[in-house]
């Protein structure tokens, strides 16, 4: 069959796109190669053999033609900031996933299968459980309370302690525009593709780790900041107490969970989380990248918060693992692929302290003084 991957040319894209051409596919790129993402261009990794059309997704007509004689379609792309530009997250992630639909539905198109990249972060804050109220779903972190130096959520009803738990698809409570994009792009895509037929899948991601992820993208968070500031000898920043609860997922699980979306009509017109099943602390995180490293470097507490972070999250997987999906790698295995990645790049100067200097001057690292 011939593919579509929009976003091809990015880090979950590019690694989905030689899987297709390894099961005997064939592939056209659409992507607009945001400069961000890509300061240096097209990148050496995308295979010869891949079509690529440099094109942007909210563009009708580049879409249009991106779609001809194609059978299936991934939809990759998006705008990842902490900007405060909330329209263009509607406008790249939502947007285009109305237009995909549009096209496909106006045109008649014979699509098989769409599979779009949802988001972890449409979970927001994820479940608790409260000795008394049992499930609770706290909200957004209160900032009077994060400025002293106060991480843990209370229960919504008792304001007791509580204590996190896995978080199934049945909730959605996206914190910041980025989320309620990913959100949004998931139902416009469902709700479209069961109502005219299309077979759609959507994944929401945990925290996906492996070589290509672009060393400029502020969003690859944790993984490139810890294995930079490593590489660099120092110690990897840690914001809050460093015991917030995250997953991570491998890259080449995210790939075989795309493919099966593909290969099985099982997970049709559903959303799925796709994540590594375990929860870890930021600080066993970075020693994990330590260990990797060989080096005895410890996280460093700044003494910062990160603006509108969730402070635990762990997507429960059990619904995709009913489909026959296990996640193979676990955290270390993938900060083991990233550096030997990283140790072969040869641009890597300065983007450590570019990546720093960002995050303050667009105010999402502030400082907390405990009470
Ligand atoms: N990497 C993660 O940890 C993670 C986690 C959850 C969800 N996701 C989602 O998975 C998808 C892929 O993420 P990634 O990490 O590979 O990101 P990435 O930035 O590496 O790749 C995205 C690609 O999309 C392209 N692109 C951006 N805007 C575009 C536009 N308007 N038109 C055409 N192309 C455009 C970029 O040039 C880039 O090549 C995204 O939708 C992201 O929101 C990623």
């Amino acid at each position: 069959m011939k593919g579509l991957v929009i976003g091809g040319a990015g880090f979950i894209g590019s690694h989905t796109v030689d899987a297709l051409l390894t099961e005997g596919h064939s592939v056209r790129i659409l992507d607009v190669l945001q400069s961000r993402i890509h300061p240096k261009g097209k990148p050496d990794y995308l295979p010869n053999e891949a079509e690529f059309i440099q094109g942007d997704v909210t563009d009708k007509s580049a879409l249009e033609s991106a779609l001809d004689g194609i059978d299936f379609v991934y939809h990759f792309a998006a705008y990842q900031d902490y900007l405060p530009d909330f329209s263009s997250f509607i406008e790249v992630n939502s947007k285009s996933a109305a237009l995909l639909f549009e096209i496909i539905v106006e045109k008649k198109l014979p699509i098989q299968k769409v599979i779009v990249a949802s988001s972890q972060s449409v979970l927001g804050e994820g479940a608790y459980n409260c000795p008394q109220h049992n499930l609770v779903f706290p909200d957004l972190r209160s900032e009077s309370k994060m400025e002293l130096g106060i991480w843990d959520p209370l229960c919504p009803i008792c304001e007791g302690d509580i204590q996190w738990k896995l978080t199934d698809e049945s909730h959605a409570s996206p914190q910041n525009a980025y989320g309620l994009s990913k959100y949004s792009q998931e139902m416009i895509s469902l709700v479209l593709g069961k109502r005219y037929k299309i077979p759609t899948v959507a994944f929401r991601y945990s925290i996906v780790q492996g070589p290509r992820q672009s060393f400029f993208n502020m969003y690859s968070g944790a993984c490139r900041i810890f294995c930079l500031s490593l590489y660099f000898d120092k110690r990897p920043p840690i914001y809050e107490d460093g015991l917030q609860i995250r997953d991570y997922v491998n890259i080449k699980d995210v790939v075989s969970a795309n493919l099966l979306a593909l290969n099985s009509s099982k997970a049709d017109y559903q959303a799925f989380n796709v994540g590594g099943g375990k929860g870890y602390t930021v600080l066993e995180l970075s020693a994990m990248a330590a260990k990797v490293f060989q080096k005895e470097i410890s996280g460093k507490l700044t003494g910062a918060y990160r603006f509108g972070d969730t402070r635990h999250i762990c997507s429960d997987i059990s619904k995709l693992n009913a489909l026959g999906w296990v996640p193979k790698f676990n955290p270390e295995d993938s900060l083991r692929d990233y550096v030997s990645w990283l140790q072969d790049q040869n641009d890597i100067d300065d983007i450590l302290e570019y990546a720093e200097k960002n995050m303050k001057n667009l105010n999402v690292v502030r400082s907390f003084k405990p009470s």
